[in-house]
């Protein structure tokens, strides 16, 4: 584990403690025993949870580690007091949505957001929804759990669901089955790759134009659409491109590419396979003795899976692409958002990282999420 030191206490007498000091190095603590002197003292009360995309210096400290869809799964049941999230906002107001009754959910850096959840404001989507809707066709939306508690809710209330990038293709073969047309976003390129996957014709689809409103919108061509794509993208995988693809096999003849499906659809055609995060650390998991991997995703989970296989595999990066967001979570700010919760427990207050849900929109957002649950258990 990579610690960096920040308490140095003052000496403790050494064993030839009359000859000489011990350094204030040797007897300092680090920010990570402090983390851990904090879960022992909390014990089953604190569960320090996080996404892959974390730093080994935080991953080192969770208890419990996964990909969007095991984390809300995982939330839901956990028989805790505290869930300190180590993520970014949206996956930390789903568990906090779907926790039990009396658990509380807490982000270490509240400021934590995912670019691509803040490309569909609520409000936009309700009013697209409106102009989409406005003669009674049924458009079902269908939005990936990168969105925020907003957004989740106004597809609840159209009586649409959630998504993770690991259960897409199940749950937009169910929209499909629900409704006219199904909107799916914010992210066009999973959309897209889920469709394909699918086998759902291009002339069925068609990207929403949507820069200022819903005036914008070619309502002609979104009305003979049976899939709508909101016109949203992550940064961090739209990053990967097909000269990396084909420079790859050029430099490891033989190898393999897996990438994760909010990569653009040329990527993905040309990837040897195309999965959610999950999906993708099995397929290095599983890769033979000595293939050569080239991953597309978050640069924090292809170098620990690069670390953990190095005796047997040689596992790549495309490009090293970091998302920013998810590394404003430090041991640092782990450590200091457990120190203000255990503070202001001692004061009989409020931790300031708990994450609050308005509670207008707890019943559609939960709706939406519950229906996810049930078909993907
Ligand atoms: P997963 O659903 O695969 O965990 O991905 C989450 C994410 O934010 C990808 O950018």
């Amino acid at each position: 584990m990579h610690s960096r030191t920040v308490m140095p206490t003052t000496a403790a007498p050494g064993r030839d403690a009359g000859d000489r000091m011990e350094t204030p190095r040797a007897a300092a603590r680090s920010v990570g025993d402090r983390i851990e002197e904090l879960r022992a003292r909390y014990g089953a009360d604190l569960t320090v949870v996080g996404h892959h995309y974390q730093a080994d210096e935080v991953v080192a400290h969770c208890g419990l580690c996964g990909d969007s869809l095991e984390l809300a799964r995982r939330c839901a049941t956990l028989e805790t007091r505290h869930i300190m999230f180590c993520g970014v906002y949206f996956m930390a107001e789903s568990a906090a949505l779907l926790a039990a009754q009396g658990v509380q959910v807490h982000l270490p850096e509240p400021s934590a957001e995912c670019s691509m959840a803040l490309m569909s404001p609520a409000a936009l989507l309700r009013g697209v929804m409106k102009t989409l809707t406005r003669n009674g066709r049924k458009v079902i939306p269908l939005a990936y759990v990168n969105s925020t508690l907003g957004v989740k809710a106004v597809a609840g209330g159209f009586g649409g669901a959630v998504c993770t990038s690991a259960n897409a293709g199940t749950m937009l073969e169910w929209a499909l089955r629900e409704g006219d047309a199904v909107l799916f976003l914010p992210d066009k390129n999973l959309g897209g790759n889920t469709a394909d996957a699918l086998g759902l014709p291009e002339r069925d689809r068609h990207i929403l134009r949507i820069v200022r409103g819903a005036e914008e919108l070619d309502t002609a061509a979104a009305d003979r659409a049976r899939l709508l794509l909101w016109p949203g993208f992550c940064s961090i995988h739209t990053r990967f491109n097909l000269r990396q693809v084909e420079r790859l096999r050029a430099e490891h003849p033989g190898a393999t590419v897996a990438v994760h499906p909010e990569c653009v659809p040329a990527v993905a055609a040309a990837a040897d396979a195309v999965g959610s995060t999950a999906f993708i650390i099995r397929y290095v998991n599983e890769a033979p003795d000595n293939a050569v991997l080239g991953i597309g995703t978050e640069i924090n989970l292809v170098e620990r899976l690069a670390r953990r296989h190095a005796e047997r595999l040689t596992v790549l990066p495309l490009v090293e692409s970091a998302c920013t967001h998810m590394a404003q979570t430090t041991e640092d700010s782990l450590c200091a958002a457990l120190e203000a919760l255990s503070r202001a427990e001692d004061a009989g207050e409020e931790s300031p990282c708990r994450v609050r849900i308005k509670s207008e929109l707890q019943a559609p957002a939960r709706a939406a999420l519950e229906r996810m649950l049930e078909r993907c258990a």
